[in-house]
């Protein structure tokens, strides 16, 4: 088992049509910090990555589609070649080691199964190949080896085993109990089900004990029972095996449930990285701060007056003292005040709370969600409340907003840095 250490790492592609131009792929990129000049002949697919999974964590990584993640995976994997960068496992710098050499097992969205291997075999097939360098040294081992691959299609009182294949034996009915698909072994993915193929892909992995895992977004073919099920085998998985992993998603409820730590990416750069409930609690920046939690914080642009005033055209209220500090370059500047939906609560007919007027309600049975729009204000996007399921609430009600002070969140309008007092 071992730490990955991900250090500067640069991944641009060469732009589609003008690849050609592109004289080395490596040199504008290095030279060039995101702010000078974007080059034109290459996309900058991931900037300057920086990253320290801890030896037996369950890092997740989580960001929209088109982010960069799968790439950075195939670069840790060593199926794609780095712009810049280093990469390293335990204490072993592998940016020029070939895949098989990284100790790395990758699962993959699409299984990526064997089609005319059984479970069995599929399981078996990194074993006996990973094996092979060293088993079949001299002739004699080669030969039996030989052996036992010709009669391994045979009933079992005449198939041969060799030492090697008796260990991958071993190994693959271990497996095969770990992940209960011991019934299994004889059937050809064919005749599996999505979820029952994602166990075999996971098995192949894990039979060969790497240092490493990478999954990237492994269950998004499993329907949402199944997702969830098999989300919570293999955190147990993980930890029962205790092998650093490195998971990929796009589903923020996926990566708040599964990862002992979360690295949120954006845009081929990542954001945040912190333990699930810091990252919900102490955003660091608005796409965080709306990434992270379902429905979404809803965002109002306010102004700010000091030392503690705050005001929209439709709502004004003073700040507690902590802020004071905080915001005071802010004076008379515009602020994104952020606000989650289950922290916004019904109040009075005052004016410093919300008017809004109720647009649509989901009642989910242990929650109800509410969307809102301010009333008098056409161009202030419609907001999310979420309230207990109890409360009786009817279409077009009217309804009074309140802020409460210790939930709010502040943003920088320019950076979408979020601002934090002491
Ligand atoms: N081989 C490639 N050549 C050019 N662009 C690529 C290549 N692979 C990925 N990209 C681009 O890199 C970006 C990130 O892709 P990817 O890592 O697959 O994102 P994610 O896995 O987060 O959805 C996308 O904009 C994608 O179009
Ligand atoms: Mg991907």
């Amino acid at each position: 088992m071992a730490q990955v250490v991900l250090e500067n790492i640069y991944k641009s592609f060469p732009n589609a049509g003008k690849a050609e131009k592109v004289k080395s792929p490596l040199q504008p990129l290095i030279a060039s910090v995101e702010e000078t000049a974007p080059d034109l002949n290459s996309v900058n697919v991931l900037r300057r990555i920086n990253l320290t999974v801890a030896d037996g964590e369950f890092m997740v990584l989580v960001g929209p589609s088109g982010c960069g993640k799968s790439t950075l995976l195939r670069l840790i994997a060593g199926l794609e070649e780095m712009t810049g960068g280093n990469i390293w496992v335990g204490d072993a710098l592998v940016n020029d080691l070939p895949p098989k050499a990284r100790d790395i097992a990758m699962v993959f969205q699409s299984y990526a199964l064997y089609p005319h291997m059984t479970v069995y075999d599929n399981i078996a097939f990194g074993l006996r190949r990973g094996a092979s360098g060293e088993q079949n040294k001299d002739l004699a081992s080669w030969g039996k080896n030989a052996l036992s691959g010709m009669t391994r299609r045979f009933p079992a009182p005449l198939r041969y085993k060799s030492d090697r294949e008796q260990e991958v034996d071993k190994r693959v009915k271990n497996v095969a109990s770990l992940l209960q698909i011991e019934a299994l072994l004889l059937r050809l993915p064919k005749q599996l089900s999505g979820g029952q193929k994602q166990r075999v892909a996971l098995g192949r992995a894990i039979s060969r004990n790497p240092q490493v895992f990478l999954m990237d977004e492994p269950l998004s073919n499993l329907d949402a029972k199944l997702r969830a099920e098999t989300r919570a085998q293999i955190v147990k998985l993980q930890r029962q095996l205790g092998t650093t992993t490195i998971y990929v998603t796009h589903d923020q409820t996926e990566a708040m449930t599964m990862g002992t730590r979360i690295a949120v990416m954006n845009l081929g750069q990542l954001q945040q990285v912190a333990r699930p409930l810091e990252l919900y609690n102490r955003p660091a920046t608005k796409f965080v701060a709306e990434f992270i939690g379902s429905p979404p914080m809803n965002f109002l642009e306010v102004e700010f007056q000091s030392p503690l005033g705050i005001s929209h055209p439709l709502f004004s209220f003073n700040l507690p003292k902590v802020w004071e500090k905080a915001l005071s370059k802010y004076d008379r500047q515009p602020l994104i005040l952020g606000i989650r939906p289950e922290h916004l609560s019904q109040g009075d007919a005052a004016p410093s709370n919300l008017p809004v007027q109720v647009d649509l309600i989901e009642a989910l049975g242990n929650e109800t969600y509410l969307s809102v729009s301010p009333t008098n204000s056409a161009n202030v996007a419609s907001m999310q409340v979420r309230i207990p399921p109890d409360r009786p609430v009817s279409y077009q009600d009217r309804l009074w907003l309140s802020f409460p002070p210790d939930k709010l969140h502040f943003f920088d309008p320019d950076t979408g840095k979020a601002i934090w007092h002491d």
